[in-house]
């Protein structure tokens, strides 16, 4: 087996290399100056297990040299190709919100499923598509962040009340929660725009003595979080622990939840982040080597 980091995955494609005792692939990819992609392979692949590591926040430059580099792979000898995407996009564009609308989820997994062998990410966006079968027609290995959500919590946290934003969130909030053997609530979200959300005030009362620690699966441009973040402190909470497992943070996201009032932002390493303090690799070579 061989394990290929895409540019911004070096790290966490070690990291899962440690733990498999499998080499590193050696290839060059960069950009001409016309901005088309170049890639090269510089190590043997014949009838080996090819790994790619591509997390893939900002997508739509990923793509191509993924494509690229497996198709490379595939001619090269490799025996199957195993897209590891920590982080997978167009999961949130699921259905027509809006006469006219692409159903971008459809539409992405149906070109990856058209060209890498396997799929391994970790808490996608699973909304109105139940499974991932619903929309990828290659093997797909769904992978829970949650253990290494409640294990750091119990270790840094005392006292915590675990805070889910949304409805959606329910399903990894509770898991949280009890692992982390903390109380939980769900609070109600409207999204009126990409980045104006209403969330529900939480009713405390009964949680004023615990440390407030929100959990959601992405933050984005960090407005649920901001907004729940505001609810807590206006009703007299500690400032709360902002965990998310995917932290794209676009634009200053970072700098405003943190502006807002949260005590801590941490997140998982799926996506590379000053704020990353949980690490995924382990879970995701016991994937890879099942
Ligand atoms: C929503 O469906 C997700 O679970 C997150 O709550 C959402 O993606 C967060 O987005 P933002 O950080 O832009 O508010």
């Amino acid at each position: 087996m061989k394990i290929f980091a895409l540019p911004g995955n070096t790290a966490l494609a070690r990291g899962i290399a440690r733990h498999l005792d499998a080499e590193l692939g050696v290839f060059t990819v960069r950009c001409f100056p016309d901005g088309e992609s170049y890639v090269r392979l510089l190590c043997e692949v014949e009838g080996q297990q090819a790994v790619i590591v591509c997390t893939l926040f900002q997508p739509d430059d990923k793509i191509l040299p993924l494509y690229y580099l497996t198709k490379l792979l595939k001619e090269s000898g490799a025996k199957s190709v195993t897209l590891v995407a920590p982080y997978l996009a167009y999961m949130r564009q699921d259905k027509v919100f809006n006469p006219g609308e692409a159903v971008t989820s459809d539409y992405f997994a149906a070109l990856l499923s058209s060209f890498v062998d396997r799929l391994i990410t970790i808490d996608p966006h699973l909304h109105r598509h139940g499974s991932m079968l619903e929309i990828y027609t290659i093997p797909c290995k769904v992978i829970h962040a949650a253990p290494l959500l409640s294990g750091w919590i119990r270790q840094h946290i005392a006292n915590p009340i675990i805070i889910g934003p949304d409805s959606e969130s329910e399903q990894w909030v509770s898991d949280v929660a009890v692992a982390a053997d903390a109380p939980f609530l769900v609070l109600e979200k409207v999204r009126h725009g990409d980045r104006d959300v209403e969330v529900s005030t939480p009713v405390v009362a009964a949680h004023k003595g615990h440390t407030p620690v929100l959990v959601d699966d992405i933050i984005s441009t960090a407005h649920t979080m901001i907004e729940t973040v505001g609810h807590l402190r206006a009703v007299g909470m500690a400032a709360p622990v902002c965990i998310g497992v995917h932290p794209i943070f676009a634009g200053n996201a970072y700098d405003d939840l943190v502006g807002a009032g949260a005590a801590e932002v941490i997140s998982c390493n799926t996506i590379q982040h000053p704020s990353n303090r949980i690490d995924v690799a382990g879970m995701l070579a016991t994937a890879i080597s099942e």
